[in-house]
């Protein structure tokens, strides 16, 4: 059953994670998130304007995901939506990019230009190597869009050409970026160290 709306707003009552929440300030409030997401949405549709078919957004499952809805609901271009999923081999040499790709895109991207949207980019060997890969389905362009840019502990050069922040070196938690698979569903970005 759809929710019934009352004139009455509802009484906000916090929940856990708001409660850890509030537990200590957030690096990144949601406010300034909103702010920054929404002018990377003005800044892509401008880039994007004049193209032919639909931007292809690919976002990089799971961390992507708040940010990603958040910039598609900034554009004022038509946009199509796919998704694709990695994780490093656990071996030690992680320094080689190898990745495996427990989801690829859906669609074709012959002749389109995607967007690869990503939380954070680290040593930047995932969204190189899945960079790597998606050139190879001879798309118009490639471009990056990241949400964080951590440049302490970068691997190898990552070409971000839409970064909302860049940050310390320290590991960060909320608005889908995960400690252990918790805290994607905090609001703003907290670091943990
Ligand atoms: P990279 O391949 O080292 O650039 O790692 C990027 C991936 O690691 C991102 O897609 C995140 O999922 C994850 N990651 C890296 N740093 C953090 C962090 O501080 N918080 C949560 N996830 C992180
Ligand atoms: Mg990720």
């Amino acid at each position: 059953m759809a929710e019934v709306l009352t004139k009455q707003a509802p009484v906000e009552t916090p929940g856990p994670s708001l409660d850890r929440a509030s537990a200590g300030k957030p690096l990144l409030s949601s406010t300034r998130i909103a702010r920054r997401v929404r002018r990377l949405g003005r800044q892509i549709s401008e880039m994007y304007a004049d193209i032919e078919n639909p931007l292809v957004i690919v976002v990089i499952l799971k961390g992507a995901t708040v940010f990603a809805a958040d910039l598609l609901r900034s554009l004022s271009i038509p946009a199509e939506l796919e998704f694709v999923r990695a994780s490093s081999y656990p071996t030690g040499t992680s320094s080689n990019g190898h990745l495996k790709l427990a989801h690829m895109v859906e669609g074709p991207l012959v002749g389109r230009h995607v967007l690869l949207v990503e939380d954070i980019v680290d040593s930047g060997l995932t969204v190189n190597a899945i960079a790597r890969r998606i050139r190879r389905m001879g798309p118009a362009s490639v471009r990056i869009a990241a949400l964080l840019d951590r440049p302490a502990r970068r691997q190898e050069e990552v070409n971000i050409d839409f970064c909302g922040f860049v940050i310390p070196d320290r590991f960060v938690i909320g608005y889908g970026l995960d400690y252990a698979g918790l805290y994607r569903e905090l609001p703003h970005i907290y670091s943990l160290t």
